[in-house]
């Protein structure tokens, strides 16, 4: 089988890569013709584990190729992939089509015999109608169907989430377009991954739905770590003692600073807009984006209360800047609220994080990047862990004590033990634990 890809951005190239590991020979196309050049010299422009080898291996068996133009790989595709951008539009938070809406227009002009056209990008139900609308209106001679095949990806573990997925969701209106889809996931088909196939806007409601229901969930447990503080309760052992029903489940229960990254901010948002668009708002999700919105500004002052409620002129060491692990990725991070709030407050920031330092130096100014985590504690009156890095698990908590001026801890992902801590001689405060 062959396919195009439109768009070598996260989701594009991760699709692209995989699909090709799959056996179907894959174009990946981004009209970006220095980004093109670098991906053909074997340059991945995002830090993703095991991306690199991956392209590599399918470039070089020639499942995989890329190009600035998708002429004329389209014309002898099944499928083609829309996987560009869907950025939050400036001022109503609404997802902005422009990306996707070109992309139609120029897979259009192209249609050469029937392609069934994908979307992957996340897009607000309608979306999928409105490419057919403007597919048939452009070329009323076109055979092709329009799908919706949502991603489910997680930046640092995107490869592991495409080839052992919990589910694929399919939302086609042919039997057509059906048996393109499932004969292109014929490896997780063998798998037993269970396959919904459904409706077109079922399907662009059902990542909408996903994506709000975990970032509701993590929402959830960082209110109930905030009561937990208060009344002596250990919220970790709230979230197992939760999560061990089946019912509940485990996963994404762990409290912190508030959710960031390319997806649930943007996503929640873009759910609530439309649910108020017609009429049927949901009010739990756009609660949980403005408690999700006002946590990620708080978590400054705790650490400004963790310092004698002053910091003025101290120096504050911040280990991990990206929004999670495994990933440079900056976006909707919490680091870019507690930083220029420390700063505004007086601090000196010394900062590390394993990957994130050339993105997040674009971002953040005045911050001096450390080379090790050790360097970045070296002289700190306090430190801040905002991002749970494997690197930063297991110090050796001696050495900490001894580089620092004060042994002053604020664990925002809970990767440390209180009592070990303060065992230890430090002054630590955690998230829904004393
Ligand atoms: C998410 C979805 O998981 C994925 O299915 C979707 O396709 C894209 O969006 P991603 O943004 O890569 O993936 O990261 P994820 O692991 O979901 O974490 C998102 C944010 O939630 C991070 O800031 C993370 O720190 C936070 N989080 C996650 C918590 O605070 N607690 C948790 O228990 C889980």
């Amino acid at each position: 089988m062959k396919i195009t890809v439109l768009g070598a951005g996260y989701v594009g190239l991760v699709s692209a890569a995989c699909f090709a590991e799959f056996g179907v020979e894959t174009v990946c196309v981004d009209p970006n013709a220095e980004k093109i050049a670098a991906l053909l010299r074997g340059e991945i422009p995002i830090y993703e584990p095991g991306l690199d080898e991956l392209v590599a291996r399918n470039v070089r068996n020639g499942h995989l190729s890329f190009a600035a133009s998708m002429v004329p790989a389209i014309h002898d595709s099944d499928a083609v992939f829309i996987a560009v951008g869907t950025p939050t539009r400036r001022g109503d938070g609404h997802a902005d089509l422009s990306y996707v809406y070109a992309a139609a227009q120029e897979i259009a002009a192209n249609l050469a015999r029937y392609t069934v056209v994908v979307t992957k990008s996340t897009v607000p139900v309608g979306t999928g109608r409105e490419i057919a609308r403007l597919i048939r209106a452009a070329n009323p001679e076109a055979a092709f169907d329009v799908c919706s095949n949502p991603e489910f990806l997680r930046e640092g573990s995107a490869i592991e989430d495409f080839m052992r997925p919990d589910r694929v969701v399919i939302g086609c209106e042919s039997a057509r377009a059906a048996s393109v889809m499932t004969a292109l996931y014929r490896p997780l088909y063998l798998m037993e991954t269970p396959m919904v196939v459904t409706g077109l806007e079922t399907a662009e409601l059902t990542k909408y739905a996903a994506n709000a229901f975990l970032a509701t969930k993590i929402t959830f447990i960082n209110e109930i770590a905030d009561l937990c503080e208060k009344v002596g309760a250990d919220v970790q052992a709230v979230a197992k003692g939760m999560g061990l029903d089946g019912r509940i489940g485990r996963k994404f229960l762990h409290a912190g600073p508030g959710y960031g990254g390319s997806c649930f901010p943007k996503d929640t948002l873009a759910l609530a807009r439309t649910a108020q668009d017609q009429g049927a708002p949901i009010r739990l999700v756009e609660t949980t984006i403005d408690i999700n919105a006002r946590r990620k500004k708080r978590m400054a002052e705790r650490i400004i209360a963790a310092c004698a409620d002053n910091v003025r002129g101290k120096t504050i060491a911040i280990l991990g800047v990206t929004f999670k692990p495994n990933t440079d990725d900056m976006r909707d991070s919490v680091s870019l609220d507690i930083i220029p709030a420390l700063q505004e407050a007086g601090a000196i920031i010394q900062a590390y994080d394993p990957v994130g330092m050339k993105e997040a130096a674009k971002l953040l100014s005045r911050v001096s990047w450390s080379a090790d985590a050790y360097a970045a504690l070296t002289g700190a009156d306090a430190v801040a862990i905002l991002t749970e890095w494997n690197e930063f698990r297991a110090m050796d908590l001696t050495k900490i004590k001894s580089v620092m001026k004060q042994p002053i801890m604020i664990d925002l992902r809970n990767i440390y033990k209180p009592e070990e801590m303060r065992t230890a001689g430090f002054v630590y405060q955690s998230i829904g634990r004393v």
